[in-house]
């Protein structure tokens, strides 16, 4: 009889195995990290953990679930009586093993965290097998009607970070245990669907009457919040040999214009962190309800449609979602408390990639940008929001952009200024290397740094000031505040403009994305309407096209109850439901006296329907009832 394997050698067999496989040049990965407790999961790894997922699922657009099996691997210790997965608001039918029924029980259910699901096993079981189907409030999934789509033909798709594929994957959904996972997806012939994961079945294969049947499969284990899916009418356009974009047919070109720089990105990023180690870089372009800028689901990142501006301006968003290809997907945070690791090491790689590709004046625009948000969430949030590594008991959907995107990331340049940086570039190469395919905490990253770096060098290691950048409220002393010469420009303008000049000498046309942010960033707190009135005829600010800087008009104008913006406000917030443009606006517009509560009440109310339930979910906490 074979010798059973230990519950560690498991673990580390399928890593090992994959990075192997993807042809990865550079250092060997280290042993698999022993799992550290994940407060946002009820999965217990230790006792049984979960390696791979088989879905076999049917979309019903008219109930407005899906509906199937999940078929699950595990790995059980020698004295395992039970496995715990999570799951938010789905109906088990029942659980099988590959021996026969079993007995599941569901736990207490938890608002963030959905209940445990606790199924009984021997030591032995190596398949589990869950029949279910999501619920139409499934908070990962949001179903569009054929109205509410440019197609006019239905939609679904998921958004699984941090702790949302639960709610239709009932899985350990923790995002140290990795798992290779497959499906097939059955869908109405009129649609199509893509997921996060190679296709298998391009163009579909028969089914049911009426249904069309899509398999696809990932092999390298990755973490649940990955796995992502849409259905609809989607078109495809190639951009280059590895990349392409998806998207509604009617939204295709624009999408493969304004992407059209994806392949020069991949090949700045492999020239400084190696090869990219999931095949093809596809973006799926969402409908305009899609609640974030874009998510790295590996092999098709997912975006909003606001980041097509025509000009190419807001592409740092695709720049960030392939840099998390290193960053995030192949390195990953172990616990949300670390959601730094991947958002700012991605975000610190997104400065590397559009250096390379934009100019080093456009990066120190965008950084000089990012230091003021920093300056902002330094007076605004408490204390302890403003740490890299967060402390127990933080929401992991509460954690403000500016500390683990901008703050992460200007650690991450403050360490290129000190060693160097051809050193952090080879430092970082290894870490994803030896990591690969692994999860990472903020003390292994630091372990690993000062083996591989900073080597016993004491007068190098005060100067670093790493634990203090990781562990400690604000902004450590040798943090450099960056400098953009054009920005120097801008607040000459800026001055006149305070000064009484008139809006008509703002040179607003010659100025890009950027320098339009600043000089709305850093007008007076406050200007007379007549000013504002200047301002708006003069640079037309309320039929802004570039989303990012209507957005900072919009928080200005709300801020000095400036009326005339309402018709664009109204607009704005009833045509794209991403959440970091819909959250402030609801919440500026709630703290201006009379009008601004009544204003986002009457709005939401139109609004909230064709918000995303994350979305929905973060304005509900904001507009509150009269
Ligand atoms: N991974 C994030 C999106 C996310 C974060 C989803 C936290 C759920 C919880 C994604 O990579 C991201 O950062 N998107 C940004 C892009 C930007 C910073 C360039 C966005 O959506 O705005
Ligand atoms: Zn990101």
């Amino acid at each position: 009889m074979l010798k059973r394997r230990t519950l560690l050698q498991s673990a580390l067999a399928a890593p090992l195995l994959s990075a192997c496989a993807s042809g990865a040049t550079g250092e060997a990965p280290e042993p698999y990290p022993a799992p550290v407790p994940d407060p946002d999961s009820y999965a217990q790894p230790a006792g049984a953990h979960v390696t791979h997922v088989a879905l076999d699922l049917t979309a019903d657009f008219q109930r407005k679930v899906l509906h199937g099996t999940a078929t699950l691997s595990i790995e059980a210790a020698a004295d395992a009586r039970e496995i715990v997965l999570d799951c938010d608001t789905l109906t088990i039918q029942s659980v099988r093993t590959e021996h026969g029924s079993t007995t599941h029980t569901i736990g207490a259910v938890h608002p963030d965290h959905g209940a445990p699901l606790t199924i009984a096993i021997t030591p032995d079981v190596r398949t589990l097998t869950i029949a279910y189907e999501t619920s139409p409030d499934a908070g990962a999934l949001q179903w569009l009607g054929a109205q509410q789509t440019a197609s006019g033909k239905p939609y679904l798709f998921s958004q699984g970070e941090s702790i949302l594929t639960r709610s239709w994957v009932p899985t350990q959904d923790s995002p140290g245990i990795r798992q290779s996972w497959e499906a097939r997806i059955v869908v109405p012939s009129e649609l199509k669907t893509v997921m996060s994961a190679e296709m298998l079945t391009p163009d579909g294969e028969a089914a049911d009457a009426g249904m069309r049947a899509y398999r696809f499969r990932m092999v390298h284990p990755v973490p649940t919040y990955l796995i992502a899916i849409a259905v609809g009418d989607l078109a495809f356009r190639s951009t280059g040999p590895r990349t392409g974009v998806w998207s509604e047919p009617s939204e295709v070109d624009a999408a493969a214009r304004e992407f059209s720089d994806m392949e020069r990105m991949m090949r700045v990023a492999e020239t400084l962190y190696g090869p990219y180690r999931w095949g093809r870089y596809d973006v799926l372009v969402l409908p305009p309800s899609f609640p974030y800028g874009g998510m790295e689901n590996p092999r098709l990142t997912f975006a909003t449609p606001t980041i097509i501006a025509g000009d190419k301006s807001l592409v740092n968003v695709i720049a960030h979602e392939l840099a998390h290809s290193w960053s995030g997907n192949l390195v990953t945070n172990a616990v949300w408390a670390d959601a730094w690791m991947n958002e700012g090491f991605t975000t610190y790689i997104e400065g590397r990639i559009s250096e390379a590709l934009y100019g080093t004046e456009q990066v120190a625009m965008a950084y000089t940008l990012d230091w003021a948000s920093i300056q902002t969430a330094l007076h605004t949030l408490e204390a302890d929001a403003t740490r890299l590594h967060k402390l127990p008991g933080f929401d992991p959907d509460g954690g403000s952009s500016a500390i683990d995107y901008d703050k992460a990331s200007l650690f991450l340049r403050t360490i290129e200024s000190i060693v160097g940086r051809t050193q952090l570039d080879t430092y970082l190469r290894s870490y994803f290397d030896r990591h690969a395919f692994q999860p990472i905490t903020a003390a292994r990253f630091l372990a690993d740094f000062r083996t591989h770096v900073v080597r016993g060098d004491a007068a190098l290691e005060q100067r670093l000031m790493l634990d203090q950048w990781v562990y400690q409220p604000g902004l450590p002393s040798n943090a450099v505040e960056p400098h953009a010469a054009a920005f120097d420009r801008v607040a000459t303008v800026l001055s006149a403009f305070t000064a009484g000049g008139p809006a008509s000498a703002i040179p607003w046309t010659s100025w890009g994305t950027l320098e339009r942010q600043r000089f709305l960033q850093t007008l007076p707190a406050t200007l007379p309407q007549p000013r504002l009135d200047d301002l708006e005829h003069t640079l037309h600010l309320n039929a802004l096209r570039n989303d990012e800087v209507l957005f900072d008009w919009l928080k200005y104008a709300i801020r000095n109850d400036y009326h005339p913006v309402e018709p664009a406000l109204q607009d704005f917030l009833t045509r794209q439901g991403r959440l970091k443009y819909v959250s402030p606006l609801y919440r500026a517009l709630m703290g201006r006296g009379a009008w601004g509560p009544a204003f986002a009440r009457r709005v939401y109310t139109i609004a909230r329907p064709t918000y995303h339930p994350v979305t929905q979910g973060a304005v509900d906490r904001v507009v509150t009832p009269a």
